[in-house]
């Protein structure tokens, strides 16, 4: 299986830290923002990943990982011209994934505590041209894109509100997902939201509107480092993660 880190976007949130570098390449604890990203997935047996940058800091990362060896996988970046959104950036892994590939996206601001093994066994097992997403159990869902389940089917996902202001479960979805190339059809069929973007949810919508939206619920710590005060906090809890 391939891995996919979204590593581009503007980072507004974090200015003017993020005028200076790229948000994904911030300190955390000792590494950069993206460092642990790489290592989830390698952990979990992904060693082939691509790496969506802006253009912004896009040398950095080069100078930084080089080919991956260092760090026990092999690298391909790819520039993203604007930010446009997270299904807009994954579009932009579609040469690199082959046909009924499989593969696991992660956003590089996502920081979390579980070993992705177990998640990923489970969706090798998954029929092609379904997807799975992770979950986790949060105290304010409304910052968070929020699954609502499948009465008749526990398993499943029957729909994803982004941001709801009465959010009908305690659960977010997390930038942890996974696909098989048909992602790239279904991005075909969206389109930008009131914020301008193509969304990832309105993509995992078209799965789970279809009975094809997995999930498994994150166990350890999990967080979005997009503000000072996540970004903070995610530095507190990987601190001593990476050696
Ligand atoms: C994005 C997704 C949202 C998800 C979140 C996780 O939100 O749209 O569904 O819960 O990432 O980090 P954004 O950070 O783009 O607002």
């Amino acid at each position: 299986m391939k891995g996919v880190i979204l590593a581009g976007g503007t980072g507004t949130r974090l200015y003017p830290l993020t005028r200076l570098i790229n948000k994904h390449l911030l300190p955390v604890g000792s590494h950069p923002m993206v460092c642990y990203g790489i290592e989830r997935l390698r952990q979990a047996g992904v060693t082939d990943i691509l790496i969506i940058i802006g253009k912004q800091s896009a040398g950095l990362y080069t100078d930084f990982f080089g080919s991956g060896e260092k760090y026990g996988v092999n690298l391909t970046y790819r520039v993203q011209e604007t930010a446009g959104g997270i299904a807009e950036a994954l579009e932009l892994a579609a040469g690199f994934i082959h046909h009924k590939e499989k593969f696991v996206v992660l956003l590089g601001d996502n920081l979390f505590l579980d070993d992705l093994t177990p998640f990923v066994e489970k969706f090798k097992h998954q029929p092609t041209g379904s997807a799975r997403v992770l979950l986790k159990l949060v105290d304010d869902p409304r910052r968070y894109g929020v699954p609502v389940f499948d009465a008749a089917h526990p398993q499943l996902i029957a729909y994803i509100e982004e941001k709801p202001k009465k959010p009908k479960s305690k659960y977010s979805v997390t930038g942890i997902y996974m696909y098989d190339d048909a992602v790239f059809d279904k991005i075909k069929e969206i389109s930008r939201s009131a914020r301008g973007e193509l969304e990832i949810t309105d993509v995992n919508n078209l799965y789970a509107r279809s009975g094809m939206l997995e999930y498994n619920v994150l166990q350890l710590w999990w967080g979005d480092a997009g503000t000072f005060d996540s970004l903070q906090e995610a530095g507190i809890h990987m601190r001593g993660v990476l050696p």
